[in-house]
């Protein structure tokens, strides 16, 4: 077992490969942290717990006079609420008698084979091939009763550990959860920085690294969604700590709604790390006898620096969240409408530009927004999924049948949970959406948000969608979201129960996909909100790719997909190639330097293949067979960054290596160009110091050890944006 209790010391162990992960149950029953990171020997760390009469620290009183014991510095591992730990909870409930006090002592655990379940989220899941163990360690307040069950799955090859919280309401009176972290962890010492991304809209997931300060740092989503701002993946870090080297703890929350992370270093020193639900606007009635899941936190350690975590994250992203078959299959390489004709299309165009994609190279052609009912712009039209005629004279199957002829596949776009003002099913059920009765609406991109927190909605929707599936021959499902979420209030919940809506949405949005996507294991789908506004893992486990960013600019988009890098595998990262100047930023980039930088990801076009000169048609064949030749080694293999856009203003560079290291692809992108400028080498990584590599299409062989410690020359001939790529083998 991966996992032990030790009686004598009263101690809790869980061991991955690599790491142990330790908390002890102090003698009044609190659940106390007390060691997490490396792989150590079994030996009581009870001398690491230094008591000791603090000032303006209250005591416990169970603890009688004992002036030294107090949750005011104490680690824990889930902390009290409301008996003198005053740093970020990790709960807060308000009780039948409206105290807000939890004093979670334990009262029983119970170890077992196998990964524990979340009924109602998403979560990793354990392979046959996996050696999971789990400890639940029941917290119980004997006062008011109630209950957290601390839920932890050790992957033990995968050095993984992942945590979920449930809470249950074993008292006489309704109780109202404030707030519920999924994990927490409290570190003994203070030299940290935090690690994570946020951004905006075309812009997401960039780069931040900040020391951890005295007082509270909290990033987080309110916006219904994940959100572009922030993404619900945060790092903690030694100070010294860099891609090779360093320790570094990852926590990754498989969710798709309102987030926090917080950090806190305290008065001492100490810092806590919580992460879970965002408890703004979150208020959830809790009856006797009832139960709340918490979403699953997913914690990785890494003593080698940002890439060890980055591998233990992709590798588990890989094997153990999707539930789509495809995420081990090689994607299609797609051409996309949006780009090529935004809204302004018919059958014609559409086929014209299908017809030119074939000679490409292109397997599946995806139709984007505009399709439907009356959708002219985004004004209008969303809610009616029916084919708008005077576009498509045949309707979707008539226009799938013609793209199959072609010899390609055929997707289309969606965006269910959406409604505009002026559509029919607006029209017909004006309540469907969120909205404050008496009080004007806000709109985003001019639409409405349907309120998946009911049940009624959510069937509604189920049909719809599954209907337009199996009217035509559909391959792919590029699956939108377009606006932050707000005016949140359901028509269904009574006043007392509106602070549930924002988590039942996304309870809804998961029942929804249930019913759609994991009942169509046949279809890609690709997630999308409005770009990388919802790249999260509970979304990876529905759809193996995401849109990763509305700006398809090569050169911001090094940027993006560096960031997105960090927690989330390349194979989930639809990129596509579009024209020049870019739609986003007016940027001229060479057509070669856009193929390699999207086919850092899952290849696609968007673009207006008609418009296309011979030469570039023959590029993009080009790139489309090179991707597809080395697309094991680009979706399975193990990235590298090897330069960061955020401190090297000249080059950004990348590497996939195969697991057996005998192939490797190396990429760069000339991002600041000087006159006369200074040669400079770029470090390859991760390659087998003792073996010999040649470079595909140069006779001359390097070992290992020379590519990786003395590098290659970045060619000074290279203009901006230009770039370099080439492959290696081993010989
Ligand atoms: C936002 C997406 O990110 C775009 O790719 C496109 O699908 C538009 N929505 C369509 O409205």
């Amino acid at each position: 077992m991966s996992i032990r209790y030790n009686a004598d010391s009263n101690t809790f162990i869980l061991e991955t490969r690599n790491t142990s992960y330790l908390m002890k149950v102090s003698r009044y029953g609190n659940l106390l942290h007390l060691y997490y990171g490396e792989r150590i020997p079994d030996e009581n760390l009870d001398y690491l717990i230094k008591v000791q009469d603090r000032g303006f620290s209250p005591n416990p009183n169970e603890a009688g006079n004992d002036r030294t014991f107090s949750l005011d510095y104490l680690a824990q591992e889930y902390s009290t609420d409301g008996k003198g730990d005053y740093r970020v909870p990790s709960m807060e409930v308000m009780n039948g008698d409206g105290s807000q006090i939890f004093s979670g002592k334990v009262d029983g655990f119970k170890i077992y084979k196998g990964k524990y379940t979340i009924k109602e989220m998403p979560s990793l899941h354990a392979t046959a091939r996996d050696r999971v163990d789990t400890l639940e360690v029941r917290l119980k307040d004997q006062e008011s009763g109630a209950v957290a069950v601390l839920c932890y799955s050790v992957f033990e090859g995968k050095n993984i550990i992942t945590r979920s919280t449930r809470f249950v309401n074993e008292g006489t009176c309704a109780m109202r959860l404030l707030k519920i972290m999924s994990a927490t962890v409290d570190y003994k010492d203070s030299d940290y920085d935090m690690v994570y991304f946020s951004g905006r809209h075309t812009m997401e997931r960039e780069f931040n690294r900040i020391p951890v300060r005295s007082g509270v740092h909290a990033i987080g989503s309110t916006r219904g969604t994940s959100s572009h701002q922030q993404n619900p993946f945060l790092i903690l870090c030694e100070k010294g700590a860099g891609e090779d080297h360093g320790r570094c703890y990852g926590y990754s929350l498989i969710y798709s709604g309102n987030f926090i992370m917080e950090t806190e270093r305290d008065q001492f020193g100490q810092v806590r790390v919580n992460g879970g639900i965002n408890p703004k606007g979150f208020n959830f009635l809790v009856s006797p006898g009832e139960t709340f899941t918490a979403p699953e936190m997913v914690l990785a350690f890494s003593s080698h620096g940002f890439t060890g975590l980055t591998h233990l994250y992709h590798d588990i992203y890989r094997e153990n969240l999707s539930r789509s078959p495809y995420i081990k299959k090689a994607r299609p390489v797609l051409i996309n409408s949006w780009e090529a004709a935004y809204f302004d299309f018919d059958e014609e165009k559409i086929l014209n530009i299908a017809r030119e994609a074939v000679g490409m190279g292109v397997d599946l052609f995806v139709l984007d927004d505009g399709w439907f009912g009356k959708r002219d712009d985004d004004n209008s039209g969303l809610g009616d999924w029916k084919v708008n005629r005077k576009k498509l004279k045949n309707g979707i199957s008539g226009l799938s049948e013609e793209i199959h002829k072609l010899g390609l596949q055929f997707g289309i776009w969606i965006e269910p949970e959406m409604v505009s003002e002026d559509s029919d099913l607006y029209r017909k059920h004006p309540d469907w959406c969120l909205k404050v009765p008496g009080r004007p609406m806000s709109r985003g991109r001019n639409q409405l948000v349907l309120d998946l927190s009911r049940r009624d909605v959510c069937d509604y929707l189920v049909q719809v969608v599954n209907d337009l599936l199996s009217d035509a021959r559909i391959e792919y499902v590029k699956w939108d979201m377009n606006r932050s979420i707000s005016d949140v209030w359901s028509g269904l919940l009574p006043a007392d129960r509106q602070g549930e809506t924002s988590h039942r949405y996304i309870l809804g949005l998961y029942y929804v996909m249930d019913e759609i996507i994991l009942k169509h294991p046949e279809i890609i789908f690709c997630g999308c909100s409005g770009g990388g506004g919802r790249y999260d893992g509970a979304m990876l486990y529905y759809q193996p790719q995401i849109w990763c960013s509305d700006n398809t600019d090569a050169k911001a988009r090094l940027k993006i997909q560096y960031g997105t890098s960090f927690a989330y595998p390349v194979c989930t990262l639809e990129s596509h190639v579009s024209v020049c100047p870019n739609h986003q930023t007016g940027r001229v980039t060479p057509i070669e330097t856009r193929g390699m930088v999207a086919m850092d990801g899952v290849l696609g076009y968007e673009l207006d293949s008609t418009r296309l000169s011979q030469e570039e048609k023959a590029v993009c064949r080009d790139q489309i067979r090179f991707y597809k030749k080395h697309y094991k080694l680009i979706a399975e293999g193990d990235y590298y960054r090897l330069s960061s856009p955020y401190e090297n203003p000249y080059f950004t560079a990348w590497q996939h290596v195969s697991k057996d290291k005998k192939k490797s692809l190396v990429s760069l992108v000339l991002t600041d160009k000087e006159s006369n400028d200074a040669q400079r080498y770029v470090k390859l990584k991760g390659l087998d110091r003792n073996a010999m590599y040649k470079i595909e299409g140069q006779k001359e062989r390097y070992s290992g050890a020379v590519l990786m410690y003395a590098g290659i020359p970045v060619p000074t001939e290279l203009k901006e944006y230009e770039g370099v790529q080439f492959c290696l083998k081993m010989v």
